[in-house]
């Protein structure tokens, strides 16, 4: 982490300060719409060699930032570095998407390891002390890892599935063993973070990417609940650690979910109504989000009202300007653009 006196506008927003321009990032803002991430990504072999290659990894997170000077870069990885480094065989298919050996049973889930092998997520921690070298000061660097349930989603199923139903079955079914599931993915994330921060990310990003197919009462217990004890957790070791959380599709719930869980801010997906976020959740903490990454596709007028209603919405309090989930692949790059342009108030 970067000393106080040098501290960026998006740790400022995280500290509760609200800033005239809200400093703007990307989810998924290295990726394959750029293409000099296509060049790398075809050089590199397969996804996770190139996750785990700290010069290109580190090569490929600053990208975005040369580009379209975003004000936070975020760490090039997985959250599903976290199952491999349990032990757990991780592949990712050309256009398909992450595949695993799917735990189909509690007989799968007592065969993985208890804790990680940090010796194989060591590039990762490489990758970050060599972006810290190279970007300015004012730009954040923002690590993460995916939220245990969302992760647990992807183990049990073997990679993404229609609503995650494998992984809702599984819980319904052994909440035992899927409660021990979750437990090692509490100490395996607090771990990895803690890395994060030693290894020199200002923040971290907590991805529930699922969240949002789970019933109220489940929610509490496989989502609020795993994501408390990882930011107690965090904070054990790091106490200044700034943590934003991404519920995703559990607009009801932010309030619960904002009383329980010590997260320094909440990114909000395109769903959440934008009156409702500044009363209940801006109102409590600072707010990322939350632009509909079909708009921003799009662009023209569908982009250019959609970013004003989220200024005009968000712009009183402490605010960071994001997409409500990741950045599509097909997204031209004039549209990034004319966006960061708009919201740094260039409004033509
Ligand atoms: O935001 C960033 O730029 C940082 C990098 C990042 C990636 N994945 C790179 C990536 C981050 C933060 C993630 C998080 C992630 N990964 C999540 C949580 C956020 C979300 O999107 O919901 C999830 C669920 C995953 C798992 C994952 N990784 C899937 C389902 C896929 C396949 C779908 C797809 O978009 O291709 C990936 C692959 C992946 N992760 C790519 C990138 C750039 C594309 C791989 C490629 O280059 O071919």
């Amino acid at each position: 982490m970067k000393d106080s006196s040098a501290v960026d506008p998006v740790s400022r927003v995280l500290g509760g300060a609200r800033q005239s321009i809200p400093p703007i990032w990307l989810m998924r803002q290295a990726g394959r719409y750029l293409p000099e991430y296509r060049a790398i990504r075809d050089k590199s072999g397969s996804f996770l060699d190139l996750c785990f290659n700290p010069k290109c990894a580190a090569e490929v997170t600053l990208q975005p930032i040369r580009r379209f000077g975003f004000d936070a870069a975020i760490l090039f990885s997985d959250i599903l570095v976290v199952p491999h480094a349990l032990g757990q065989h991780v592949n990712f298919e050309e256009g398909i998407g992450p595949k695993l050996d799917p735990l189909q049973d509690p007989a799968a889930i007592a065969r993985l390891r208890r804790d990680i092998d940090q010796a194989r997520l060591e590039p990762v921690y490489e990758a970050i002390e060599r972006v810290r070298s190279e970007l300015p000061a004012q730009v954040a660097l923002l690590g993460f890892c995916g939220a245990p349930w969302t992760v647990a989603t992807y183990m049990i199923a073997g990679g993404g599935s229609a609503d995650q139903l494998p992984a809702r079955l599984f819980a319904y079914r052994f909440p035992d063993a899927f409660g021990q599931l979750i437990d090692i993915l509490v100490e395996a994330s607090a771990g990895y973070l803690i890395r994060q921060f030693t290894a020199g990310v200002d923040a971290v990003q907590v991805f529930d990417s699922w969240a949002g197919v789970l019933p109220a009462a489940e929610f509490r217990r496989w989502c609020i609940e795993p994501c408390a004890r990882i930011a107690t957790a965090v904070r054990k070791k790091i106490p200044q650690a700034k943590i934003i959380g991404f519920p995703r599709g559990a607009a009801s719930e932010l309030g619960r979910y904002l009383d329980d869980v010590a997260v320094d801010a909440i990114s909000l997906d395109w769903t959440v109504e934008l009156g409702f976020a500044r009363e209940h959740v801006q109102s409590r903490r600072p707010v990322q989000g939350n632009l509909d990454p079909l708009a921003l596709l799009v662009g023209g007028t569908a982009l250019d009202r959609s970013i004003d209603a989220i200024l005009e919405a968000f712009s009183s309090g402490p605010f960071i300007f994001n997409l409500g989930h990741g950045i599509l692949p097909e997204t031209p790059i004039a549209h990034v653009e004319r966006l960061v342009t708009r919201v740094r108030g260039a409004h033509n």
